[in-house]
């Protein structure tokens, strides 16, 4: 989604906009642009495609001018929502008079209201957006006082914004502001950067302050945030936080894409989900994020969670988990369908939002909606100081470090770990003993290894996926905690590689789905030896009298299955829930190597965004 990052302070902005925007790029764009203010003057500069076409626009268009010297400006990447993604579209904006440039996330709704009414004062727009509006807007009510203006145009609009904006009249000042979409200021030494994501800023300061909706914040060069108020001009205040990752972890060390990193890194980031949350001697989990004593666990009767994507598929898997473990009644909901269903929200009901980013509008909104029904909502989640953990009752962090590559993958898995732990702990309270509990977090512990020796197949798996990568189309296929898996392995598969692939249960396949099986459709089947097994391989038989090639995952040493394939990937043996975890790693890998041998742009798929802040 739409990326912003602005700068003031000493050093020549354009470069620190540049790299920045390079930074915001993981979150999937089609242009970008930037402002800087060279003294009273305005200029600004866009493009379409990647930050590199605007990069040698900069170099070429202002070769020693002293736009390169300014040290204050705005940028942005834009992911088209209202308007094709053409330069005129594409951010900063400039209003009529040439005085204000702005860039926006998010979505104004009343914007063609406003529009018209601008119009009507002759007001003209140059391209199709709401943001133009809502820059022409603030120049409308504009009196020598900018902060004015915006707070005045903020009142007006409805919808959601995260916005920068400089104004020629004002130089020395930049103005920011929140309510729905991301902010944060960054405070450096003698110099402030606001971005939509710390990855933008976390190369310069890691004190940092996160805007809360409808705050508004002006900056001066020299003194730095000046005062944080809302749109009714209250002063609030706002804590300085620490961010606890550095640029190391956002970038790629070496591996070709941050995808591969991010798989690969995933040892650690599971490990980091449950590091000092087990009690082994208890058999139980500790989770003191949630704060909660027995008696209160115990009183909750049922779990809704809610989620969009890839956390959806992991909700799945939770929601199976609560089940097993906690023989706690659980529903999984597609986060867009409950705002706007009428979900019935019991006393002792807790609702669980799932989200990588913490910033997904759907799952937000139904956040939003489980607490207006009166329900105790929590979240997990890895963006620390994301809207959806700040909006939320309790929660847990994932710890799985920053998700830059567009496809989630340590995500899922740590979210996983995450409900498995929650499980355990809920679990202990009602049904589960403490020689299961033990059970469980050995288990846990043992995920890690685990998946470094998943890790080792990636050469086969890469073979096998070079033998598949021109098919267009493909099943999967899953049974129990497989079913999930498959979900997610299709949908890695499709995003980045575009390949028609769809997961299916394997029993629903001969309700539909078996009439497109033929040569040129393979089945990827999950046939791990855990429950379900036994079934799968009879689907599997159904398969291949379709002719279609049938890659298997199986356990390590289950030779049973092995002629069954025309392909294989073992998985190390596990238990069930683990199994889930290493079967997903495995087929992440395949997604992977598959979509780079196709050529496909891994890290950036088309038409996604990392954080999808519009409905
Ligand atoms: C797929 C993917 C998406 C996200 C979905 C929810 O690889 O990344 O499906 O899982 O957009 O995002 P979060 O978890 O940030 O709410």
């Amino acid at each position: 989604m739409c990326g912003i990052i602005a700068y003031i302070g000493q050093k020549p902005a354009h470069e620190i906009l540049i790299r920045g925007l390079h930074r915001l790029e993981y979150r999937g764009y089609d242009s970008s642009g930037l402002t800087v203010m060279d003294k009273n003057k305005i200029n600004t500069l866009r493009a379409v495609g990647k930050v590199d076409n605007l990069s040698e626009k900069v170099n070429d268009s202002w070769e020693s001018k002293p736009a390169k010297e300014a040290t204050s400006g705005i940028a942005h990447t834009r992911w088209a929502t209202h308007g094709l993604p053409t330069e005129e579209n594409a951010h900063p904006h400039t209003d009529n008079s040439g005085k204000i440039s702005l860039v926006h996330n998010g979505i104004i709704e009343n914007y063609q209201q406003l529009r018209s009414k601008l119009e009507s004062k002759g007001y003209k727009f140059y391209s199709e957006t709401d943001s133009e509006v809502l820059c022409n807007l603030i120049s409308e009510l504009y009196n020598e006082d900018i902060e004015e203006a915006v707070v005045q145009a903020l009142k007006m609009v409805e919808g959601t914004y995260g916005i920068a904006l400089v104004c020629s009249d004002e130089p020395e000042r930049l103005i920011a502001a929140r309510r729905g979409s991301p902010i944060i200021i960054g405070l450096g030494e003698k110099e402030t950067i606001v971005a939509s994501d710390v990855s933008a800023l976390v190369q310069y300061t890691k004190q940092v302050i996160y805007l809360n909706d409808n705050d508004i914040v002006t900056i001066n060069r020299d003194e730095g945030v000046t005062e944080i108020f809302d749109i009714t001009k209250t002063h609030v205040s706002r804590e300085v936080e620490e961010v606890d990752w550095d640029l190391g972890s956002a970038e790629k060390g070496g591996y070709e894409h941050y995808m591969l990193k991010e798989i690969f890194e995933q040892p650690e980031a599971i490990t980091n989900t449950f590091r000092g949350r087990l009690n082994l001697d208890e058999g139980t989990a500790i989770l003191s994020g949630l704060n909660l004593t027995p008696k209160k666990i115990v009183e909750i009767n049922r779990v809704l969670i809610f989620a969009c994507g890839t956390s959806l598929h992991a909700s799945m898997l939770g929601q199976y988990f609560f089940e097993d473990y906690a023989q706690l009644p659980s529903n999984v909901n597609h986060a867009a369908e409950f705002r706007y269903r009428n979900p019935i929200v019991e006393k002792h009901t807790l609702a669980l939002a799932i989200s990588q980013s913490g910033e997904t509008a759907d799952t937000l909104a139904a956040v939003r909606e489980a607490k207006r029904k009166g329900a105790d909502v929590w979240g997990l989640c890895n963006v620390v100081g994301s809207t959806i953990a700040r909006e939320t009752e309790r929660g847990i962090y994932l710890h799985a470090g920053p998700e830059i590559s567009v496809a989630s993958t340590k995500a899922f898995t740590t979210q996983v770990m995450v409900l498995l732990q929650m499980a355990l702990k809920f679990g202990r309270c009602h049904r589960l003993s403490r020689s299961e509990g033990v059970k469980l977090c050995q288990h846990i512990e043992s995920t890690p290894e685990l998946i470094r020796e998943m890790l080792k197949e990636a050469e086969n798996i890469k073979k096998i996926a070079l033998k598949y990568k021109d098919y267009d189309n493909c099943f999967y296929i899953g049974r129990g905690y497989m079913y999930p898996v498959a979900l997610e392995g299709a949908l890695k598969l499709k995003e980045i590689s575009y390949i028609h692939a769809e997961g299916y249960h394997a029993a629903e396949l001969k309700h539909g789905p078996i009439a497109l099986l033929e040569e040129s459709v393979p089945v990827i089947a999950l046939a791990n030896d855990v429950d379900g097994k036994d079934k799968i391989i009879g689907n599997v038989e159904e398969c291949k009298a379709r002719k279609s090639p049938v890659i298997l995952t199986a356990t390590k040493g289950d030779e049973e299955v092995k002629s069954l394939s025309d392909d294989i990937i073992w998985i190390p043996e596990a238990s069930a829930p683990i199994a889930a975890i290493l079967t997903t790693v495995a087929l992440q890998l395949y997604s992977y190597y598959v979509a780079v041998a196709r050529g496909c742009d891994v890290d950036q798929p088309r038409n996604l965004a990392k954080s999808v802040t519009v409905e």
